[in-house]
């Protein structure tokens, strides 16, 4: 590989990912992810959020990443329990937060290694659960979301709540099956999207490809989509109602905001 004017280096190992794995979204966005994503919703709004909601126990963030959310969340004074299934997105996490401060568990959300509190008792073991942006998303079938959901309504205490972060995607939706987007992300970088439609398992699948002064990257995900009504279907067949929905994290009307909905889910036998 030559680095000549006007020739980028290429990573010399492209990121052929198999994508249903706990680590895929880690593996292509975990270097990244904090340029990329760092201001994508007010983070410490979603904190103030979840810890008015979240009683009874620790916070368990599904897809902790890199900690954008839980940082704020312990600096409120909550326990937080951070899953994740990429290695990468935890050290960087463990980094930021500082040692002890959020309690780090490697797993697949389709298998949590946690225990569930006894069939028919009030008390949960965890107050509350936060699934933010999009991280439900990225369990690509309706078993795996059904099975997730199912299971954190096993965890959670009556008084404390589930709270699930999704966009609406149909923007992605429009046109034939495969579009190409372009943006800058960062200052001496450009981004070319790729992504493939399969809209009766309504998956989308994407590639980030990403040009810069550091080379190219390939950057591969996918995600299950869900509407508000397909969420809202999904959790009351895990045993649970929806209390309130949000278009954003300081409470405003989710018809302000039709791209962004934050619901919030109890146990349906719960106060
Ligand atoms: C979109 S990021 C969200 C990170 C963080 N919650 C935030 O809002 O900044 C999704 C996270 O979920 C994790 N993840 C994806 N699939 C997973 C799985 N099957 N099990 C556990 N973690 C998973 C990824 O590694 C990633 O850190």
């Amino acid at each position: 590989m030559t680095d000549g004017p006007g020739r980028l280096p290429v990573e010399s190992e492209p990121r052929t990912l198999d994508l249903d794995r706990a680590d895929a979204y880690g593996r292509s966005f975990a270097d990244v992810y904090d340029r990329w994503y760092h201001d994508i919703s007010d983070a410490d709004a979603t904190a103030r959020f979840v810890a008015r909601r979240c009683r009874g126990g620790p916070v368990l963030e599904l897809g902790v990443g890199s900690g954008r959310l839980a940082r704020p969340l312990a600096a409120l004074g909550l326990s937080v329990i951070g899953l994740d299934g990429s290695a990468e997105m935890l050290d960087r996490c463990r980094r930021a937060a500082g040692p002890g401060s959020i309690s780090l568990v490697r797993g697949d959300m389709r298998a949590l290694p946690f225990r569930r509190s006894q069939r028919g008792s009030s008390t949960g073991v965890i107050g509350g659960a936060l699934i933010a942006f999009n991280t439900l998303f990225n369990l690509t079938s309706e078993a795996e979301q059904f099975s997730l959901l199912s299971e954190v309504a096993g965890l959670v205490d009556h008084r404390g709540a589930i709270i699930i972060e999704t966009i609406d995607v149909s923007p992605l939706l429009v046109g034939p099956s495969r579009s190409i987007g372009v943006r800058d992300r960062d200052r001496n970088g450009l981004v070319v999207t790729a992504t493939r439609l399969d809209v009766e398992a309504r998956t989308i699948t994407g590639q980030h490809l990403e040009i810069s002064d550091r080379g190219v990257s390939i950057r591969p995900w996918k995600l299950r989509w869900l509407t508000t009504d397909h969420l809202d279907r999904l959790t009351a067949s895990a045993g649970l109602r929806l209390t309130e929905r949000h278009g954003s994290w300081t409470e405003q009307p989710d018809e302000a905001h039709p791209d962004t909905h934050i619901s919030v889910y109890r146990r349906a036998e719960g106060p």
